[in-house]
């Protein structure tokens, strides 16, 4: 089967540019399924009922999210109540929605994870490595995905080993830059450190430069305007046996 993973998607621009081409992309290139990471892609902040739609009304099959997931609080009710709409398995225990999905693709079934990274993200999250070994023990799929939304490169490429053959793809989000490490894991999990955005390619992650240069101070209030201009859609297609849910193709994605 063929997966198209895809990064943070970045306010109402990032949401109508995959709307206008996310279509033709999953004709083209024959994607069975589709994760798109929705955690900014609200016009305000975090994720919204819109925004959802937007994402939905283009194709995405399911909705990872990472430490922006609640910034809106009228969505809580979504997290609780839209199984594809998911946030980190490793949030605090009380927090709303769940962690997983497992996606019915006909004959076998896709476990979609949404973890968080503890290394300076600003948060107080559950261990993700003993919070996946608890979820990969409940729950045997054949293909498993996971979104790992992380800041440091050496805390996902760890996360990446210590699930390379559990899994059959690891991916980071979070940073909204495309990394250039795609590589199939020793025991067959495909893994990129950073899959990149869907935003605006002159922008700071996402944001307009005017906008991020004036909320530099620390006594400022972070509120930021996200850039316009051309946008891009980052991401990896995945190629994966169904029989073995193992990997043999990772192929790095770039739209403009
Ligand atoms: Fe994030």
């Amino acid at each position: 089967m063929k997966v198209l993973m895809i990064g943070d998607v970045v306010g109402e621009g990032g949401c109508n540019f995959l709307c206008l081409k996310l279509p033709n992309i999953r004709r083209s290139k024959q994607l069975d399924l589709i994760v798109a990471n929705g955690e900014n892609s609200a016009a305000e902040n975090g994720i919204s009922h819109k925004s959802m739609r937007s994402l939905m009304n283009a194709g995405v099959d399911v909705i990872t999210t990472g430490n922006h997931a609640f910034r809106n609080h009228q969505m809580e009710e979504m997290f609780e109540q839209c199984e594809f709409l998911l946030r980190p398995i490793n949030f605090p225990p009380e927090s709303p929605g769940h962690g997983f999905f497992v996606y019915d693709k006909g004959p076998f079934q896709v476990c979609v994870i949404n973890v968080i990274g503890n290394v300076f993200m600003q948060t107080a999250n559950g261990n993700p490595f003993e919070a996946i070994d608890k979820v990969l023990a409940q729950n045997q799929h054949k293909i498993t995905l996971v979104d790992f939304h992380a800041e440091a490169t050496g805390e996902k490429k760890a996360f990446a080993f210590h699930l390379d053959g559990r899994v059959s793809a690891l991916v980071g989000t979070h940073t909204h830059v495309q990394t250039a490490d795609e590589q199939i894991l020793p025991k067959g999990t495909a893994y990129i450190s950073d899959l990149g955005m869907v935003g605006a390619i002159v922008s700071v992650v996402g944001v307009s430069p005017e906008s991020a240069l004036s909320n530099r101070s620390p006594d400022s209030p972070i509120k930021h305007k996200t850039a316009g201009g051309p946008h891009e859609i980052c991401g990896v297609i995945l190629t994966i046996d169904e029989i073995t849910g193992k990997a043999s193709k990772i192929e790095r994605f770039r739209q403009i």
